[in-house]
């Protein structure tokens, strides 16, 4: 459906927050933004500054007013421009978008809650507190949120963060590494954690997880495609199973190259998550920058596969792909 931008607010230096009201060709504008669940997003459609259109996910940020949705975009300057692309848009201007859709719920069954928020990470569990607090004063279930940002201007929702879980928000400044195993020990047994943030800081997160001997299940994350530890440039391919070198642009993934140049690929979550799209890696001259939290750290560091949806590379890599011709 089409959505119409209806204002604009930067909530820190980097992050815009865009109110959107969704209408249908023929329709009034009334109700059609509905309800939503904590975690849910919108696909929305972006042409990117060298004329690509391209799809992202961005969260819906806190409650909504059943008239119009709230997403929040960080600028990305070495992005694949996506979100330079959003922060071109003005009030009036009219965007594609998908209906809310979920891949992060929330289970209210829980004894006990922690979320963990790193930088834009923090758009989906705007809500996710807000009802866990709401929650918490029906039940007496715990709840403590840790949420870091780079320096103090970037903490984009802490006032709403404070108004719903008060002192049991805890802010991390800087690159001081938090205690996420102090944090975990106080969740009392059968607790989930939420987290969602760049890549590193999931990675910290999981090791403490396991460590603690928590169940897997009571994980629960979210990654965003962008959190990548080198710019975002254009890369070399090269596939000898189908005679092939192709270049991936800086505004295009991996997965999408490899799909305009006609070599069929396996994927399911596009976010880094599932491992569907990973690739044999055969050879690579420059280094490969992965951005899933499906692969472990010794596959990443011993550089054999590789999650075409997010992970890039500089330099020239030379994959393998799952196609066999028939016997
Ligand atoms: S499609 Fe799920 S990790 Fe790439």
């Amino acid at each position: 459906m089409q959505a119409q931008v209806v204002a604009l607010r930067d909530v820190t230096p980097t992050v815009r927050e865009f109110e959107l009201r969704p209408r249908r060709e023929g329709e009034g504008e009334g109700g059609l933004a509905g309800a939503y669940e904590p975690g849910a997003h919108l696909q929305v459609q972006v042409m990117t500054a060298q004329g690509r259109l391209q799809t992202r996910s961005y969260s819906l940020v806190g409650e909504g007013d059943g008239r119009c949705w709230r997403i929040a975009v960080k600028r990305l300057d070495d992005g694949r421009g996506g979100s330079l692309a959003m922060w071109r848009l003005a009030v009036g201007d009219r965007l594609q978008v998908s209906a809310p859709q979920n891949h992060f719920g929330l289970d209210l069954s829980a004894p006990g809650y922690l979320l963990v928020a790193g930088g834009i990470g923090i758009t989906p569990l705007v809500l996710m507190a807000q009802r866990l607090a709401a929650h918490a004063r029906r039940t007496g279930v715990p709840v403590k949120m840790l949420y870091g940002a780079r320096n103090a201007e970037e903490f984009g929702y802490l006032a709403h963060l404070r108004d719903a879980l008060g002192e049991g928000v805890t802010a991390h400044e800087g690159s001081t590494p938090i205690d996420f195993a102090a944090a975990i020990a106080a969740l009392p047994a059968g607790g989930q954690l939420y987290t969602c943030g760049p890549v590193p800081m999931l990675e910290a997160v999981k090791r403490a997880w396991h460590a603690a001997g928590r169940p897997i299940a009571d994980l629960r994350f979210e990654t965003f495609g962008s959190s990548g530890r080198l710019a975002t440039q254009s890369f070399q391919v090269c596939i000898p199973r189908h005679d092939l070198t192709l270049t991936v642009p800086a505004d295009c993934t991996l997965l999408e190259a490899l799909d305009a140049a006609g070599v069929q690929t396996l994927w399911d979550c596009k976010r880094g998550e599932c491992g569907l799209c990973a690739m044999d890696v055969i050879a690579v001259d420059g280094e490969i920058d992965h951005r899933d939290v499906f692969l472990s750290e010794h596959e990443k560091q011993s550089t054999t596969r590789i999650c075409a949806c997010v992970s890039r590379a500089v330099g020239t890599l030379t994959l393998d792909s799952a196609y066999r011709a028939d016997s």
